[in-house]
């Protein structure tokens, strides 16, 4: 069989938004070798690093992956705060400075919120989203087109935690940064499921893990070997590197070896040391009316040998 080895099932239409980004870079790397996954675009947003840093690092991306797929930028800021971004763990350029060829082509004229909206409907209720960065994109989608919501089958979420933080003590970088959108996408009833840190500092690479990947000896193999061997989150996962995006992105394409726990999930957006939190009702008396399908817990060993196995298909 080529590339894919499951043709024969009906692959998952997806568009991945993100603000690459390390963990981001990995998970595009991952997520267009998925044979579950039929990647339809990219959009991008201001996060890790300004957007035009975000949409020039997923072009350069898209290149060494060999895609021609769409990348459609989106918000350079969130919807009603300044930006915040993540130098210290991404580097100035958002890929830690790593020599990756610039793009050949240019990003496309689509905004991501039409692109989302557009491509939805293309899929008649069969797309899925992966976000992995802040959710200014989707809720500005939700926004302009009333209708979005019934047409999205699934958005499938790196961000937010159940406990925890890696921002503040109680909020998710990508949840943080714009925690009004993250509201809106909240409230939004489309299926929700949020790989929030609960999961994502359970879903590392070990260094050797890394190495083996590396050793592959392919320009993406390591390039994926670039972006996660410098562990800049030892304080969170000492174990390993945590691989927040690419945990979302495999969920999407298989959660058979993930747990999950249905819950309630909202966003405080009024706080100030609270800023961001994702308030999460697993068992309290308030039994809120569940909203999301909240991702705990991951086999760490079948994760790192999918990661290892996609990664061999280049
Ligand atoms: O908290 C981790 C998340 O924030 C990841 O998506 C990482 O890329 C940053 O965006
Ligand atoms: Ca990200």
């Amino acid at each position: 069989m080529g590339r894919y080895d499951n043709m024969s099932e009906k692959r998952i239409p997806v568009i991945i938004d993100c603000d690459p980004g390390c963990d981001d870079t990995a998970a595009l790397l991952l997520a267009f070798r998925c044979p579950e996954l039929d990647v339809r675009g990219i959009t991008t947003v201001s996060g890790n690093v300004p957007l035009d840093k975000t949409t020039y690092n997923a072009l350069r991306v898209a290149e060494a992956i060999g895609t021609d797929v769409r990348v459609c930028p989106g918000a350079d800021r969130p919807m009603f705060r300044e930006a915040v971004y993540a130098p210290h763990v991404h580097g100035e350029d958002g890929l830690l400075g790593i020599p990756l060829p610039a793009p050949k082509r240019k990003a496309s004229f689509y905004k991501a919120w039409d692109f989302i909206y557009e491509e939805a409907a293309a899929q008649e209720g069969e797309l899925e989203i992966i976000a992995v960065g802040p959710l200014t994109n989707l809720a500005i989608a939700l926004a302009a087109h009333n209708d979005l919501a019934g047409m999205i089958k699934r958005i499938v979420i790196m961000g937010g935690a159940a406990q925890g933080g890696n921002v503040t003590p109680c909020a998710e970088f990508n949840i943080y940064v714009d925690p009004e959108a993250a509201g809106m996408v909240m409230k939004s009833g489309i299926p929700l499921c949020v790989c929030g840190l609960d999961v994502t500092l359970k879903a590392y690479l070990t260094a050797a893990e890394i190495g083996e990947i590396k050793a592959l000896g392919t320009p993406q193999a390591e390039l994926f070997a670039a972006v996660t061997e410098q562990n800049c989150e030892k304080v969170f996962c000492p174990q390993g590197a945590p691989l927040h995006d690419p945990a979302a992105v495999l969920f999407a394409a298989d959660s058979s070896y993930f747990t999950v726990q249905r819950c309630w999930m909202g966003v405080e957006t009024t706080g100030t040391i609270t800023r961001g939190k994702t308030v999460t009702d697993c068992w309290s008396d308030a039994q809120k009316d569940p909203n999301v399908e909240l991702v705990l817990d991951v086999d760490r060993e079948r994760f790192a040998k999918t990661v290892k196995r996609l990664m061999e298909r280049y």
